[in-house]
């Protein structure tokens, strides 16, 4: 069977509608055909300024939805990043063989490093790729799927693992990112034009997995469209309501075809309406799930300590390998 690895960062209370449609949803079809591997990467949370308490409790309700959303804790290892030290420890290695120029093309780091310069931003958001390159890379994954915006991050986790390989040996796998291309990028419903980000400027703009139905109805009714009357899918001229389209085709199971069959001739009051409608059925099971999940803390850390347990098991093993291909003495 393939390897799967993936992961998302437990940097607010709830996931958002591109976590769930760019990621979560391949991951659940996944767990059948991979042997697969989900991680809340709390390490990579903090290369921005993270209050202690709130990372703790966002470290577990990111664990909840992801169970909530269909991830099943025996059936994939689902772990948290930092239980596993040899994160930490393969990503130095790689640290080593990451040229400045290299890591410093990051389109992530440009992007997230604007707001204090680079001159302030930590050298740990600038590392980043690589301890992602690290995650991926010990568990030896055939494939990882994403969203559009990690794409650059897991062509240089390939680079990364084929560089180790020239220079010590075959050692490492090479991974491919699955990137599906209607949901691989869901816009802010107040801005279109940029994508859906849990750091996003204006709060109505972001559909949460946990709103209630009342918050989700209000922000999908107030989303951003055009001036113009039909109902058409267009992402140029009409990135608003391409984007309502594509919600409503992840929430209904229509394709982006039969949905804009099924909006003919109406108006986009109908149109939001109906989005509104599919988000809220899709979104409420998985809500109530996370917060009963969340009403037992004890289990949910039992069931990511055995996660932790059998990634650390793989984890271990690649790593060795590395420090044996690398020449380290071995300790006795
Ligand atoms: P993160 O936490 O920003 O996002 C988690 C996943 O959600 C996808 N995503 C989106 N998909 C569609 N539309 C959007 N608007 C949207 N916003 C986010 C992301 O592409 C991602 O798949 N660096 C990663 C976390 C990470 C990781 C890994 C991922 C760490 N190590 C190893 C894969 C493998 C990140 O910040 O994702």
């Amino acid at each position: 069977t393939p390897r799967l690895f993936s992961g998302m960062q437990p940097s607010a209370d709830s996931l958002h509608f591109g976590n769930w449609a760019g990621a979560l949803l391949q991951w659940k079809d996944m767990q059948d055909t991979h042997d697969a591997t989900y991680c809340v990467v709390d390490l990579h949370a903090i290369t921005v300024p993270q209050d202690p308490k709130a990372l703790t409790h966002q470290t577990r309700r990111t664990a909840a939805q992801y169970i909530a959303a269909g991830i099943d804790p025996e059936k994939s290892t689902l772990f948290v990043q930092s239980h596993v030290p040899a994160h930490t420890q393969l990503a130095w290695v790689l640290n080593t063989i990451t040229a400045f120029g290299e890591a410093g093309r990051m389109t992530q780091f440009k992007d997230k490093s604007q707001k204090e310069g680079t001159d302030h931003a930590s050298v740990g958001l600038f590392t980043y790729p690589i301890l992602q390159a690290a995650d991926i890379l010990l568990y030896d994954a055939d494939v990882v799927p994403v969203g559009e915006d990690q794409r650059q991050h897991i062509e240089l986790t390939r680079d990364l693992a084929g560089r180790f390989n020239q220079r010590f040996g075959d050692t490492l796998v090479q991974p491919e990112a699955k990137i599906l291309k209607e949901t691989a990028k869901i816009y802010d419903l107040q801005h279109p034009g940029s994508k859906m980000s849990k750091s996003g400027e204006s709060p109505q703009g972001i559909v949460w997995l946990l709103d209630d139905e009342k918050t989700l109805t209000k922000k999908i009714k107030s989303a951003v469209t055009d001036s113009e009357p039909e109902v058409r899918f267009d992402p140029e001229a009409k990135p608003g309501v391409s984007n309502l389209l594509t919600m409503f085709s992840i929430t209904s199971g229509m394709t982006i075809a039969q949905a804009e069959a099924h909006f003919a001739g109406s108006g986009y009051g109908d149109l939001k309406t109906q989005v509104a409608e599919a988000v809220v059925a899709a979104f409420a099971p998985i809500k109530a799930r996370t917060e009963e999940l969340l009403s037992d803390p004890a289990e949910l850390d039992r069931l990511l300590a055995l996660g932790a347990s059998r990634a650390n098991e793989v984890a271990t093993a690649t790593l060795q390998r590395v420090y044996d291909a690398v020449g380290f003495l071995a300790p006795t």
